[in-house]
């Protein structure tokens, strides 16, 4: 910041400048020249729009084109210098261009509002860095894909208990459950990409609230800036937000899935599971007790959920008792959706990491799914097998588990002398059997993973080509 004072753009009707308190109140500048790209995209697209029209002559256009580059570059250069009193980067631009330029940069606003105008720069973010999430999504699920592999999808692949309640309930390879995440992960880029659908429609044109007596040609300025279109309605235009809240929802949702994901971290690699070991560098310790190596990314990435789903309603809240067209409370919507994108960016950044760089003791993991209790649906289901209904094989099972952990006998033991079982069902008791029999399409075991693989490659191709990645 300079000494210089800025005069707001609005100065003329007013008898004094600003209270500094509603400076300090109503500024969006400190948050808002994150914009600075898309509010000069926006601003070369405006004015090429008032050459192609007719309403300023091509000589000014180039002026203040030129001024708009320079600009550009001062930014890019981290040489721009902001002036006290500017409200936001909207203000900041004009003001420069007008240094620039000189008088003929007053003419970039000509039929041109701060309403059509921010959320034109808002839309031209939104829709770029949803993208750029989503391919660093891709990535995360390639990470898990690769842990897959590596775990194995075959007959000697990792297992471990798959849980219900958080007990241990049926075996499942470990790469089925780290593709599980991966799932919901190709979601949430997809959900993503819908999200940029809508947001792919440009404002510009709507002015504050009505249009202009000018003759603009908002197709032409929408097409300049790579929109898919142009609004339909002004007073929509300058007053929907439906993109952000729909941002802040998927964003909630992501970090809502990493959250589940982080919290599963938290569980493995306590001492309790064991399941797997972090890489150092994706570990913390205490500044007290010298044993401790903590799992701070999978808890943060827990923690911030509850901050994501909150940025989503405070916005709602913003927004629902908004009559038309633009009201200042608008403004709200840029600090949740920058704080949404930038946790959960950091936040699957570092998880991506984390889960590449882990170690999984497939030891530990067999030997909790090893034990015999978790043979207990294979075994009600044999006799299903023999055409005993499954209600009633659900309850000679029960006994012979409670008779197990209650008395001397193994299960497998009293499975021996039962009268229900015959020989080969000792076969469903032993380490390593229960996985093998998730088979049906879609199950747990290595007879249904080459087609959840060819499935989940078609998918991320699929995504990949939508994100021309
Ligand atoms: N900074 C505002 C926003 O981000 C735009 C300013 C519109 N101001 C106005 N008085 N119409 O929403």
């Amino acid at each position: 910041m300079t000494h210089e004072q800025s005069q707001p753009l609005w100065h003329g009707r007013f008898s004094s400048g600003p209270a500094e308190e509603l400076l300090a109140f109503t500024q969006s500048l400190s948050f808002d020249q994150r914009l600075w790209k898309d509010d000069i995209v926006g601003s070369l697209a405006h004015v090429k729009g008032l050459g192609h029209s007719g309403i300023l002559p091509m000589a000014e256009v180039a002026q203040i084109e030129s001024a708009l580059h320079q600009v550009a570059q001062e930014f890019e250069q981290g040489t721009f210098v902001f002036v006290a009193g500017e409200e936001d980067i909207h203000t900041s631009i004009e003001r420069r261009v007008t240094q620039i330029a000189g008088p003929v940069g007053g003419k970039v606003h000509t039929g041109r509002s701060r309403n059509d105008q921010c959320v034109t720069a808002l839309r031209l973010w939104t829709k770029r860095e949803l993208i750029l999430l989503a391919t660093r999504l891709v990535d995360l699920c390639e990470v898990l894909s690769a842990r897959a592999e590596i775990a194995g999808w075959g007959a000697d692949g990792v297992y471990l208990p798959g849980y219900t309640h958080v007990q241990r309930a049926q075996p499942v390879l470990l790469a089925h459950h780290l593709m599980a995440h991966a799932w919901a992960f190709t979601r949430d880029i997809d959900r993503l990409l819908n999200t940029v659908k809508r947001t792919d429609v440009s404002p510009l044109g709507a002015g504050a609230l009505a249009g202009s007596s000018l003759p603009l040609d908002p197709d032409f300025t929408a097409r300049e800036m790579g929109f898919a279109e142009r609004f339909s309605n002004s007073l929509d235009a300058v007053s929907d937000r439906d993109f952000v809240a729909e941002a802040l929802f998927d964003l909630a949702l992501i970090g809502t899935h990493l959250s589940r994901m982080g919290e599963e971290w938290v569980l493995w690699t306590s001492e309790e599971f064991g399941f797997a070991t972090l890489d150092d560098r994706y570990a913390t310790g205490s500044s007290m007790l010298p044993q401790k190596k903590n799992a701070d990314i999978a808890e943060l990435a827990r923690g911030k959920a509850g901050r994501l789903i909150g940025n989503l309603t405070g916005l709602l809240t913003t927004l629902k008792g908004l009559p038309l067209a633009y009201n200042r409370d608008l403004q709200e919507d840029k600090e949740p959706l920058f704080d949404s994108y930038d946790q959960v960016c950091l936040a699957v950044s570092a998880l991506t990491g984390m889960i590449n760089t882990a170690t999984f003791n497939a030891d530990r993991m067999r030997a909790a799914a090893d034990v015999q209790s978790l043979a207990a649906t294979d075994l009600a289901e044999y006799l299903v097998r023999k055409g005993v209904p499954f209600r009633q094989a659900h309850a000679v099972v029960g006994a012979l588990v409670q008779e197990a952990l209650s008395g001397s006998q193994s299960l497998q033991q009293l499975i021996a002398t039962s009268p229900h079982f015959d020989a080969d069902a000792q076969q469903l008791i032993g380490s390593g059997v229960g996985v093998q029999l998730r088979s049906s399409p879609g199950a747990a075991g290595p007879q249904a993973a080459q087609d959840q693989r060819t499935r989940f490659a078609l998918v991320i191709a699929s995504l990949r080509t939508s994100l021309a990645i």
